[in-house]
């Protein structure tokens, strides 16, 4: 098998647009904001936390819609690998869920923070030394620069905020992408402008984005948006 994602180089990965280059620098970058949210408090603390849910949800959907699906065809172990990936994610999502009802300073979101964050460096962990190698000995450089682009594209039109009901396979998932998606970027900017601003306009779009939310929840719930799901990674709550 080849070597961990870890110990190559651009040019051995693929070239800057392969899905292997841009997964480790995404994973640096996780690294990076980690590292800043343990050094941080207060307004800091939870602006942080949202840049990372905005790195790491959609990276998440990403893999999920194009990648996993994609690995399952091309690697004999994929099946059983992305499953273990995706009981991983579901996992966060679930506890990122009951990370955004507490305080940001209080002993319980420490205590939780850190169960994520052991979950998160496993998820790299497994990506990173066992899954992804296995796939760039399965396929040549040019389908990994292809798989680069589409998982690039999905990326960036994908939610930003942690869904656990959603199915975490297509066609659920690729069904919730659009409306759902609309909803959390709506709400990161609504959250941005709240804490830039003052007064009025900071409680309005406060009261906005948690209506925001609520719609959210309504969305995420319909039917074709929980299909597809392997009954291991289904939350199955009611809203
Ligand atoms: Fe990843």
């Amino acid at each position: 098998m080849s070597p961990s994602l870890a110990d190559q180089t651009v040019a051995q990965l693929g070239g800057p647009h392969s899905v292997l280059t841009r997964q480790k620098r995404d994973h640096i970058e996780l690294d990076r904001l980690i590292e800043s949210i343990d050094a941080a408090t207060g307004d800091e603390r939870g602006a942080l936390l949202n840049r990372l849910c905005r790195l790491v949800f959609p990276h998440a959907f990403a893999e999920e819609s194009v990648l996993w699906p994609a690995i399952r065809r091309w690697v004999p172990e994929g099946e059983e690998l992305t499953l273990e990936i995706e009981r991983e994610h579901q996992e966060i999502n679930e506890l990122f869920t009951e990370l955004e009802k507490l305080d940001v300073d209080s002993p319980q979101h420490h205590e939780l923070w850190r169960r994520i964050v052991a979950l998160l460096r496993e998820d790299v962990r497994d990506e990173e030394d066992r899954l992804l190698p296995m796939l760039q000995q399965a396929v040549p450089h040019r389908a990994l620069v292809a798989l680069g682009w589409a998982w690039e594209a999905t990326r960036r039109t994908s939610p930003t905020r942690p869904h656990p009901v959603v199915a975490r396979r297509p066609p659920g998932n690729v069904a919730a992408a659009a409306p759902l998606t609309f909803v959390d970027r709506g709400r990161d900017r609504l959250d941005q402008l709240s804490r830039r601003s003052g007064g009025t306009l900071s409680s309005a779009s406060t009261s906005l984005s948690g209506a925001l939310a609520r719609v959210a929840g309504v969305i995420e719930h319909l039917p074709p948006l929980t299909r597809g799901e392997d009954p291991s990674t289904y939350s199955g709550r009611t809203p």
